[in-house]
């Protein structure tokens, strides 16, 4: 993912890519070598020494977001923070405060805030046109367990960790299920009130275990959810939804009409369907012209001091969301996510 802010980073304007950090050697080699870039340091608090930077993108495995983050903000350095900001709400939420409280620019990579198409979704549905919600349908669906297409999830420990709670993976729910929140609720224009979640493991090799990781994280979540509004829906997610390598669709049904986003790793759709349409069923493509992605909002928050979203607290409030579909699943109830539980 790294890979993926260098190269997005470096197509802004003014931005200079001054630095790369990772523990891993030849993980570091490679990365400077492939985006050009003039320095590396085996910690971050090598590169915090060094100081001749303005912002810190933090691209490292999700246990290490909180501590890394931490340090970047005591040196007084703006922080671009992949999802899932933590490991739990009570470390994000810290995260939010230090952030804010050093007046420090500070955005999480809710990368599907990039999709045109669900920017658009939302100001339809907020502009009235599809009426009151009533109804809303998400799901992200992933297949890298069953297929190959990202690799063989067994030869990598870029896949291994994110199997393993001891390797501080939240499974599905963590990794993805963040995106899939904020896809439904920032798409429908709507907060999540209170949620019913369940989330299954499957055994994936001798003993469930391979080599120094056990493979206990979840594989695939469903949750039915209320809205602020009374609307219902139903969010759900798998690594195991064979024939789809990264989909993420969204339904809204409003009492006027619906919305529907569909964003693939091949592209992305928007469909409506409204007004005299809803009598015959007829769904209408829309097209969007693109939007600025997180990378260039950063740039432009840290070149302007002025914070945008998705910041840190926000993504606090979704792992929040995350903490307590763990608490649903234990204890086999509904949870309100506003009320004391
Ligand atoms: N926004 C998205 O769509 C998206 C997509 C993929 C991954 N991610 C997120 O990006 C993060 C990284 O995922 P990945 O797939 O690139 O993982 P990865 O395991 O491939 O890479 C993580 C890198 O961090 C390095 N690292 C570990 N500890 C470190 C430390 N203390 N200091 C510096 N470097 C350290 C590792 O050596 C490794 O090179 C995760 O939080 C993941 O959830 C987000």
């Amino acid at each position: 993912m790294a890979a993926n802010h260098a190269k997005n980073f470096a197509a802004v304007d003014g931005v200079e890519l001054v630095a790369g950090v990772d523990v891993d050697p030849a993980r570091l080699e490679a990365f400077q070598t492939a985006h050009k870039i003039p320095n590396g340091f085996a910690s971050l608090d090598a590169a915090i020494a060094w100081g001749q930077f303005d912002a810190v993108a933090n691209v490292t495995p999700d246990s290490i977001h909180h501590p890394t983050t931490l340090a970047a903000l005591k040196a007084g350095k703006h922080v671009f923070c992949e999802k899932p900001l933590a490991t739990d709400a009570a470390k994000a939420f810290e995260m939010a405060d230090a952030a804010e409280q050093a007046g420090l620019i500070n955005m999480v990579n809710l990368t599907y805030r990039n999709v045109a198409q669900l920017q658009r979704a939302r100001q339809i549905v907020q502009s009235g046109q599809i009426g009151t919600v009533k109804h809303v349908e998400a799901s992200y669906l992933q297949s890298w367990l069953s297929s190959k297409f990202w690799g063989d999830w067994r030869t990598g420990n870029n896949w291994l960790w994110r199997l393993s709670k001891k390797h501080g993976s939240n499974g599905t729910l963590g990794d993805i299920g963040i995106h899939i929140l904020d896809f439904a609720s920032y798409g429908s224009g709507l907060d999540i009130e209170r949620i019913f979640a369940r989330l299954k493991t499957f055994d994936k090799a001798p003993g469930n275990r391979m080599g120094e990781y056990e493979l206990d994280a979840n594989d695939s979540f469903v949750m039915t959810v209320d809205f602020s509004n009374g609307a219902l829906g139903v969010i759900h997610s798998s690594r195991w939804a064979s024939g789809h390598i990264n989909e993420l669709r969204l339904r809204v049904y409003g009492e006027l009409g619906s919305v529907e986003v569909q964003h693939r790793h091949d592209g992305s759709r928007l469909r409506v369907c409204m007004g005299d349409d809803l009598d015959t069923a007829l769904w209408k493509d829309v097209e969007v012209p693109p939007v600025p992605t997180n990378y260039e909002r950063f740039a432009e928050a840290v070149r302007s001091g002025k914070n945008q979203q998705p910041d840190f607290r926000h993504a606090a409030e979704l792992q929040k969301v995350l903490d307590l579909a763990m608490v649903s699943d234990g204890q086999h109830r509904e949870v309100a996510v506003h009320q004391p539980q």
